[in-house]
């Protein structure tokens, strides 16, 4: 019966283990997909600052395109700002390369760091 028992206790450990490991793996295929940490400082900033100030810089003259002057408005509508440079609605005028595009998405899905 002892036997048995620890068997039992070994069985259920390898298999707690091994559940372990395997999400410990698929964690790191999610973030596989954007390996390199984007910074808001050295990286987004610049890059609203240079493609999205023009119209988002809270000054009123350009109706209803949200503030995007500090990283907490930012921050707010992360998700917004990659769907629409998903989609390419934004910039408005002007362009952003792939990789501008793509550094925006890791951003967001890296939680909108104020890294
Ligand atoms: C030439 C002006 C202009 C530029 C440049 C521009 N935007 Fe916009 N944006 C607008 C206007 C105007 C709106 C209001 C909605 C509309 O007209 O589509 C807007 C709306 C938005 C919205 C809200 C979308 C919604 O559904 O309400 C987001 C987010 C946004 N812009 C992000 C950006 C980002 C990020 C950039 C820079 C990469 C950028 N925009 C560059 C003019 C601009």
């Amino acid at each position: 019966m002892r036997r048995v028992r620890f068997l039992t206790k070994v069985v259920v450990l390898v298999l707690i283990v091994s559940s372990c490991e395997y999400n410990v793996e698929n964690e790191d295929i999610v973030i596989g997909d954007c390996e390199t940490v984007i910074s808001y400082s050295s990286e987004i900033r610049p890059l609203i600052d240079t493609n999205c100030m023009p119209c988002h810089n809270g000054d009123g003259n350009t109706p209803f395109a949200p503030d995007l002057t500090t990283y907490a408005l930012v921050e707010s509508i992360a998700g917004l700002i990659k769907d629409v440079t998903q989609s390419g609605r934004m910039p408005k005028e002007g362009s952003l390369t792939t990789a501008e595009i793509e550094a925006i998405k890791c951003w967001v899905d890296n939680n909108a760091l104020n890294n």
